[in-house]
């Protein structure tokens, strides 16, 4: 159950590596838009840490912070708003909000610091 759960585990932090490198090519570009890709990796870490949540595999001792859990949660829930109405928006006008794209950005990399910085 160990190895299932490093599994995911690698899932999950493919979905954000997609995520968050889908959002700095746009930063180093100079385009700053938000794209599909961005989408799918949010869908791919989304999958991965609902799955994680699930108390398998962990080591003896080990327990899951479900507060923790539940703030990933909801900044994810927030990205995905974010993502959507900033999509809406960039296809009926044409350009990115830039408040919207660069928030992405910094609740993503937020995420990241909360899952390896709150013990
Ligand atoms: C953009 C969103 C997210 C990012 C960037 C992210 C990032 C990460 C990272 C970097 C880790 C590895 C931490 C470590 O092993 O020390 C991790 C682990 C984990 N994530 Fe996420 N995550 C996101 C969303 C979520 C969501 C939505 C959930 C659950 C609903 C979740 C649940 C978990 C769990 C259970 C673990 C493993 C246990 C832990 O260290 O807390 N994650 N995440």
């Amino acid at each position: 159950m160990e190895i299932l759960r490093h599994a995911v585990l690698l899932v999950h932090l493919t979905g954000f590596a997609i995520l968050f490198g889908a959002w700095v090519v746009q930063v180093v570009n100079g385009q700053r838009r938000l794209t599909n890709l961005m989408n799918w990796g949010l869908l791919i870490a989304a999958v991965g840490g609902i799955i994680l949540s699930a108390p398998f595999g962990l080591y003896p001792g080990q327990e899951l912070d479900y507060v923790k859990i539940g703030t990933k949660l909801v900044i994810l829930l927030v990205i995905g708003a974010l993502l959507g109405i900033g999509m809406g928006r960039q296809r009926k006008t044409g350009a990115t909000p830039p408040a919207l794209f660069w928030l992405v950005g910094i609740l993503t990399f937020a995420n990241a610091a909360i899952a390896t910085l709150w013990h």
